[in-house]
């Protein structure tokens, strides 16, 4: 009985061997470990044997038992290994391949500024609001203390949608100023906000002047505001944009809207401040206007300017993205000439 047990062990595994299809493997197992497999009717007809013989048979086809199953579960595990490699072995792939380019996209540099800028501004607490292209008169001039006839309309030569009919004529908005009224219109001091957008004005262009660009305005309404946090604001501005060495210029300007006015200027990045074709030779770029906020444009909007005070200022976009980028010709931004784009 022996010799049949080593018989059979024999040849379960030379048929084990030759199995290379997992879903051989469970007829197998029916087959040489099964009920019905012959290694069970020796298991079986043990209990005929004298006690002696028993135990000597027993431990044996236990053991052949064991062996078996054991080599079934490696016969598994290694096909299955086969399972995976074989098809890189047999279709070879070649991932050094260089992909297939996918064509992206990138952002405006004017966007990329704007982001910028934002930014600078939110990490001095100031919140960014947006508001309508298509303004009134009343928010673009008249509450901006710039009433009809005045001659700071000169300034803004305007795109008017409809004429004649007073604070109601609609217009495309000149500057972001208006911004400033409808805030402070529907918030009460402290207020700290910037409005960026895109403000038009009816002018021929020319390498510093677009008809359509962008502005960023700035607004700061609180008790104590004073003309020195307006200069440390937009000091600090400056420092986040182009580092500790560049130079800012204030002097004094006039905007209806606010009193002291003055005007902003960055010492240009292409020359240094020696002269050249971007800054026509001065060595400065004008690249705001602010000032403080006038008491009857805060009294207008029902602020007491006894108790409260403001800055406010309006930032050039495209002047920033070229002194930041040393461009020196506005219209490049927006001719869509991608030799132009590509380079942001
Ligand atoms: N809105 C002005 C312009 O476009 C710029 C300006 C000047 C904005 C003074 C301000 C300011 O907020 O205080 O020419």
């Amino acid at each position: 009985m022996l010799e049949q047990l080593k018989q059979l062990e024999a040849q379960a595994l030379e048929e084990l061997d030759r199995i290379d299809k997992p879903r051989e493997l469970e007829l197998w197992r029916v087959r040489h470990l099964g009920k019905k497999s012959s290694l069970t009717s020796v298991l079986r007809s043990l209990a005929t044997l004298p006690l002696g013989e028993r135990r000597k048979i027993g431990a044996q086809a236990n053991e052949i038992k064991r062996a078996l199953e054991s080599s079934l579960n490696e016969k598994e595990k290694s096909l299955q290994e086969a399972s995976f490699t074989s098809p890189l072995e047999s279709r070879w792939l070649d991932i050094t391949l260089p992909g297939r380019p996918l064509p992206v996209g990138r952002l405006h540099p004017t966007t990329q500024i704007l982001q910028d800028i934002c930014r600078v501004f939110k990490n001095m607490g100031f919140q960014t609001i947006e508001g309508p292209d298509v303004e009134w008169d009343y928010y673009n001039f008249e509450a901006l203390n710039i009433p009809e006839h005045h001659p700071a309309r000169d300034m803004f030569a305007t795109f008017w949608i409809d004429v004649g009919a007073g604070a109601k004529a609609r217009l495309l908005r000149t500057h972001t100023s208006p911004m400033q009224i409808r805030l402070m219109e529907r918030e009460r001091p402290p207020i700290r906000a910037i409005a960026p957008g895109r403000v038009y004005r009816y002018e021929a262009t020319d390498a510093t002047h677009e008809s359509v660009f962008f502005n960023v305005e700035g607004l700061a309404v609180d008790k104590n505001i004073s003309l020195g946090d307006l200069k440390g604001t937009l000091y600090e501005f400056c420092r986040c944009l182009f580092g500790e060495d560049r130079q800012v210029r204030f002097r004094c300007d006039y905007f209806p809207f606010v009193e002291p006015g003055m005007e902003v200027a960055i010492g240009c990045s292409v020359c240094d401040g020696v002269g050249c074709r971007l800054c026509g030779h001065s060595g400065w770029i004008e690249t705001a206007g602010a000032g403080m906020v006038h008491p009857g444009v805060l009294a207008r909007v029902g602020i007491d300017p006894a108790v409260y005070s403001g800055f406010a200022f309006g930032v050039g976009v495209e002047r920033i993205a070229m002194l930041r980028y040393s461009v020196d010709d506005i219209r490049l931004f927006y001719s869509n000439d991608l030799r132009f784009l590509r380079q942001f």
